[in-house]
């Protein structure tokens, strides 16, 4: 496994790969990694002939208050996971060699990043769609691969990758969870044990929604009242929302009638947590 630290380098490899015939699969993360992350990797291990792995915590993805300086790290960990994962290649930038002295350029969609996480994160999207352009221009692969968790970030990529042409085949990975039914997060190393169980709300709101919606209930706010009061029964528990959607557009749909994203965001303690789920109603 070969451990690229500068742009520079990545790029060379990545041509030199391509120039005899290649195909590369991608999975950028900002590390920490986790059975979500690793899931990814073996998904797409078979795919391609090179497997890249990039962990670079994106600054631009944080706001002013959020929690950059405190995301947790431990490079010899994902290091170790990576080799047994079968990584090929890691790209492990510096901020300076990502965004330069004067850099300027943001990437920007029209409305998919300004609903579910987009309202209380205004500029994480704009972050997240700028990194992973780079990214891709500086991994060049030929399918990258996302995590369904963050459903609003994968949406996000598909579209802009089909808005500004870039040839790369853009896969969804399944959301890894806890036996409990925690999604897995590198967040979750923040929660104590009293928030680790009130965490569970959110994974067990989403398999009540489903519940009731395979009774015949078609009106989301009729289940949403229930969920927002079963998740609030639960200590140092804040939601931020509960979003019935629809799974491409991530517009809001006012009857149940075809399949939804369910998506959460709540705040457990001062770690915020996200999950979802997509429903169909009965026939
Ligand atoms: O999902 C993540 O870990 C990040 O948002 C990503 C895609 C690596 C961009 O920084």
């Amino acid at each position: 496994m070969e451990i690229l630290k500068t742009k520079r380098l990545m790029q060379q490899w990545s041509r030199a790969r391509k120039k005899k015939g290649k195909t590369i699969c991608f999975v950028p993360t900002m590390g920490y990694l986790h059975q979500g992350h690793i899931s990814l990797l073996e998904k797409g291990k078979p795919l391609c002939d090179e497997l890249v792995l990039s962990i670079f915590v994106n600054p631009s993805q944080f706001g002013p208050n959020e929690d950059l300086d405190a995301y947790p790290m431990d490079i010899d960990n994902d290091l170790r996971l990576a080799a047994v994962a079968g990584v090929t290649a890691v790209f492990l930038p510096q901020k300076e060699d990502i965004y330069p002295p004067h850099f300027q350029t943001r990437i920007c969609l029209d409305s998919l990043p300004h609903h579910l996480c987009g309202m209380s994160r205004p500029v994480h999207f704009g972050g997240v769609a700028t990194v992973v352009t780079k990214l891709f221009h500086i991994v060049m692969p030929d399918v990258a691969i996302f995590g369904k968790k963050d459903f609003q970030q994968l949406q996000i990529i598909r579209q802009m990758t089909w808005d500004l042409d870039f040839n790369i085949e853009i896969m969804g990975g399944e959301i890894v969870r806890e036996k409990d039914g925690l999604a897995m997060s590198s967040r979750n190393a923040y929660l104590t044990a009293d928030q680790r169980k009130s965490a569970l709300s959110l994974s067990r709101s989403l398999h009540m929604a489903g519940q009731v919606i395979a009774k015949g209930e078609k009106n989301p706010l009729v289940i949403e009242k229930e969920i927002s009061c079963f998740i609030q029964s639960f200590p140092q528990t804040r939601i931020e929302y509960i979003s019935f959607c629809d799974p491409a557009t991530l517009e809001t749909v006012g009857v149940i009638d075809k399949q939804i994203l369910l998506a959460l965001a709540v705040q457990v303690g001062k770690t915020r947590l996200i999950d979802n789920v997509l429903i169909d109603p009965p026939q």
